[in-house]
């Protein structure tokens, strides 16, 4: 495929090696390679490998960034030579001290205690499960006959989700959102503090959402009975036999709400896109979600939705929500047979994974069924899209039955209607764009028509 950035790679090299490894030509001034990474970034990465090989610089405002491809950049995500810890001191006030931040014992002992709620059995027993099937549902059934964009309502529905496992009242949900909303403008990286700027927006949503957490954690331990995953954390205890400190509970209630909202938001939202352009899948999924008796709350009810899952899987394949994450390296480094710095910063593609034809016949194609009738879970690189090592995404499972249980909830709902999805004419293309987490864009509209 002939884009833009092949047309930079052409341009002549400069500089064209750091360390033994090539630099990615078509940097620009001042910005370098940054501008290609916001947009069409699997892309962008793909190409980039196909030009200089499977290891290579990359300029970000001033600073290098060394790309790995393929294993031994999956190897890295291990943390057995590279660090997560880069992160607190990069984004404190939006990370913090949190899962994603902390590495080796720090990291073990924390995580050991915040898995047991996100296990398949453990969102079944603290009726997660059970509040994620009816925050569903209700949206679902509020779904307008169109066009309408389908992204923005699985963006308010993920949080909810996320706010109502925590054991917030519905009431609140409109103040959390609003707050959350201001929270998030933290990512933008203009860090001047004025009144109105982002940087203070952001202080004051997190410091309005760290005082509700505060009260929200003090009335759950009055409640140990309160359904949801806050009683559940408030009851688990980590390898030592310790239970999780408020402070603790704070920074990673936060990061919960980060990290499982727009991610699983833009799958939903995929799944409906493919949907509208796929009747043949669709009727495949209308077929399955009719004949069960409702949605799925447990990992022996999720068995009966196959054809959900398999949807589940291939959009992540081929929409990963996360294009890329880092690692630092802790100590000198092989990596593609080139010595690697201690202290480089590398950037590992995880979006790329799912477009591997070795693992992917056609990768381009859209096939659910590459997934169906297997007797072996997923590998480790087939779910690379939640990351590996240590770090491997702690919503997992959550995201599997949020995801399955809307797939279900809007096939039931449309044949309810006598209805099948469509695109709507006029919106945008729904193309795969990355700012930083990858979305359809939100002018893409569906409409409702007569099935
Ligand atoms: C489709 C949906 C999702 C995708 C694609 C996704 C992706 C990821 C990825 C790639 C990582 C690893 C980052 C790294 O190693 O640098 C991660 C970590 C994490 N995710 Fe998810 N995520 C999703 C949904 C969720 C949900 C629903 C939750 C929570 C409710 C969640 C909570 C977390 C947490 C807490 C971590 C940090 C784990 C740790 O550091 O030990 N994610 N996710």
């Amino acid at each position: 495929m002939q884009t833009v950035t092949d047309l930079l790679f052409r341009l002549p090299m400069r500089e064209s090696h750091r360390e033994g490894i090539p630099i990615l030509p078509g940097g620009l001034p001042l910005v370098g390679h940054a501008p290609y990474n916001l947009g069409d970034t699997l892309t962008f990465l793909r190409n980039a490998a196909a030009r200089v090989g499977p290891l290579f610089w990359t300029k970000n405002v001033g600073n290098y960034l060394l790309v790995c491809m393929g294993e031994p950049g999956f190897e890295l995500l291990k943390n057995r030579v590279t660090s997560s810890e880069f992160i607190r001191e990069q984004v404190p006030d939006f990370v913090g001290d949190s899962l994603l931040s902390r590495d080796g014992v720090p990291h073990r002992s924390l995580r050991s205690a915040m898995s047991g709620p996100f296990t398949p059995r453990g969102l079944t027993s603290s009726g997660a499960a059970t509040i994620s099937a009816e925050v569903i549902e209700a949206c679902v059934a509020g779904l307008p006959q169109g066009p309408f964009s389908l992204l923005s309502h699985t963006q308010g529905l993920a949080l909810d989700i996320i706010f109502r496992i925590m054991g917030i009242e519905r009431s609140e949900l409109d103040a959390w959102n609003r707050h959350y909303r201001e929270f998030i403008l933290g990512a933008i990286p203009l860090k001047i503090d004025l009144p109105f700027s982002p940087a203070r927006r952001a202080r004051q949503g997190r410091l309005w959402l760290d005082a509700r957490f505060s009260r929200l954690i003090a009335a759950a331990r009055g409640k140990p009975e309160m359904p949801g995953t806050l009683s559940a954390l408030l009851a688990a205890k980590d390898e030592e036999g310790r239970p999780l400190g408020d402070p603790d509970l704070v920074q990673n209630l936060r990061l919960l709400a980060l990290a499982g909202h727009e991610t699983s938001a833009s799958v939903m939202a995929w799944l409906g896109i493919v949907l509208a352009q796929r009747p043949d899948l669709w009727e495949q999924l209308r077929d399955e979600a009719v004949a069960a008796p409702g949605l799925p709350r447990s990992p022996e009810e999720l068995k009966r939705h196959p054809f959900a899952e398999a949807l589940f899987r291939e959009v992540l394949r081929m929409y990963p929500p996360v294009s890329v994450t880092a690692r630092q390296a802790t100590e000198e480094l092989e990596l593609h047979g080139k010595r690697v710095p201690k202290g480089t910063m590398i950037t590992v593609p995880i979006g790329v994974y799912g477009y591997d034809p070795a693992l992917y016949p056609e990768p381009e194609r859209f096939d659910p069924s590459r997934w169906m009738g297997r007797r072996l879970p997923p590998s480790a690189l087939e779910t690379a899209a939640f990351g590996g090592g240590p770090h491997f995404c702690l919503g997992y499972h959550l995201a599997w039955v949020e995801v399955v249980q809307f797939a279900t909830a809007f096939a039931r709902e449309l044949a309810r209607r006598g209805m099948r999805p469509q695109l709507a004419p006029g919106g945008a293309p729904p193309k795969l764009r990355y700012f930083p987490f990858g979305q359809p864009p939100k002018r893409t509209h569906l409409e409702f028509v007569r099935a």
